[in-house]
C-alpha cells in the first residue's frame, strides 16, 4: 500500500489578531500530533511571523498565497523567498476564496476549489508552477470535466508539474479538493462523495504525469470539515487528510489532527 502521509491543515483565513491566536496556538501546543501526521497551519501574512514564533515545531506554518518572483515593484505581494525568511515552510495557492483577485480572465472559474499547497523550498527565488495570478497564459492542466476542477494555469515553458518538463516536483504538493458549496456552509461532502472525487483526481495524475506521483501524492479534502465528520471521511482510501477553515480556529481543530488515530 502506497504510504502517504496524513496532511492537516488549518486554514485560519482572515481571522485573529495577537490577543486572540495565543489561545489557540498554546491549544496546539498542548495538543499530541501522532507522528504518521503532518500538521500545517496558515496564517494571514501578516502573523505568519508571530505564528511561526509561538507554534511548537511539531506543527508546520504555511501562507495563504505568493507572489511568483523573489522581489522586485509588486505592491501588497509577498515572495516565496519572504514566506521563507518568516520561517513557513508551505504556501496554499490557488484558493477559491481569492480567485477574484487572481484569476482575471475567469479561466479557473469553476464548481469547484482546487487548492495547492508547494513547499517554497528550491523554488526560493522564483516559482511558476502554479501562476494562478496570470491566467492569461494559455496552458492548463484540467480534470476530467465530471470533477469540474481545474489546475491553475502555468506558463508552459516553466511549468514545474509538466510530465514534458525536466523539473517535476510531485512529492512537494498537497492537492486539496474542496467544493465551493461545502466551503463555510455547514455542509461537508459525504465521505462517499469526497472519496469520488478524490478517486477520480488520482487517476488523473495517473494518466497525465505518472502511476508513482498518482501513487505518492496527496489529495486532501477541504469543506466544513469538522470533528465530528473528519473520521469517516479519513477512512477513505483517497482521503489522506483536510484543509480545515472554521474548525482550525477552534479547538476541535485537535480531534481532526488525531482523525486516523
Ligand atoms: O481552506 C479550507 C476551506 O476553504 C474550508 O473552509 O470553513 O468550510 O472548513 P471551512
Amino acid at each position: 500500500a502506497p504510504s502517504r502521509k496524513f496532511f492537516v491543515g488549518g486554514n485560519w483565513k482572515m481571522n485573529g489578531r495577537k490577543n486572540n491566536l495565543g489561545e489557540l496556538i498554546n491549544t496546539l501546543n498542548a495538543a499530541k500530533v501522532p507522528a504518521d501526521t503532518e500538521v500545517v497551519c496558515a496564517p494571514p501574512t501578516a502573523y505568519i511571523d508571530f505564528a511561526r514564533q509561538k507554534l511548537d515545531h511539531k506543527i508546520a506554518v504555511a501562507a495563504q498565497n505568493c507572489y511568483k518572483v523573489a522581489n522586485g515593484a509588486f505592491t501588497g505581494e509577498i515572495s516565496p523567498g519572504m514566506i521563507k525568511d518568516c520561517g513557513a515552510t508551505w504556501v496554499v495557492l490557488g484558493h477559491s476564496e481569492r480567485r477574484h483577485a487572481d484569476a482575471g480572465n475567469g479561466r479557473v472559474r469553476t464548481l469547484v476549489s482546487l487548492s495547492l499547497l508547494l513547499l517554497p523550498q528550491g523554488i526560493d527565488a522564483t516559482w511558476s508552477s502554479f501562476n494562478g495570478r496570470q491566467g492569461s497564459v494559455g496552458h492548463r492542466h484540467s480534470f476530467p470535466r465530471e470533477t469540474a476542477g481545474y489546475l491553475l494555469p502555468v506558463h508552459p515553458s516553466t511549468c514545474d508539474l509538466c510530465p514534458t518538463d525536466n523539473v517535476k516536483d510531485w512529492g512537494k504538493v498537497v492537492l486539496a479538493y474542496e467544493p465551493v458549496w461545502a466551503i463555510g456552509t455547514g455542509k461537508t461532502a459525504t465521505p462517499q462523495q469526497a472519496q469520488e472525487v478524490h478517486e477520480k483526481l488520482r487517476g488523473w495524475l495517473k494518466s497525465n504525469i505518472s502511476d508513482a506521483v498518482a501513487q505518492s501524492t496527496r489529495i486532501i479534502y477541504g469543506g466544513s470539515v469538522t470533528g465530528a465528520t473528519c473520521k469517516e471521511l479519513a477512512s477513505q482510501p483517497d482521503v489522506d487528510g483536510f484543509l480545515v477553515g472554521g474548525a482550525s480556529l477552534k479547538p476541535e481543530f485537535v480531534d481532526i489532527i488525531n482523525a486516523k488515530q
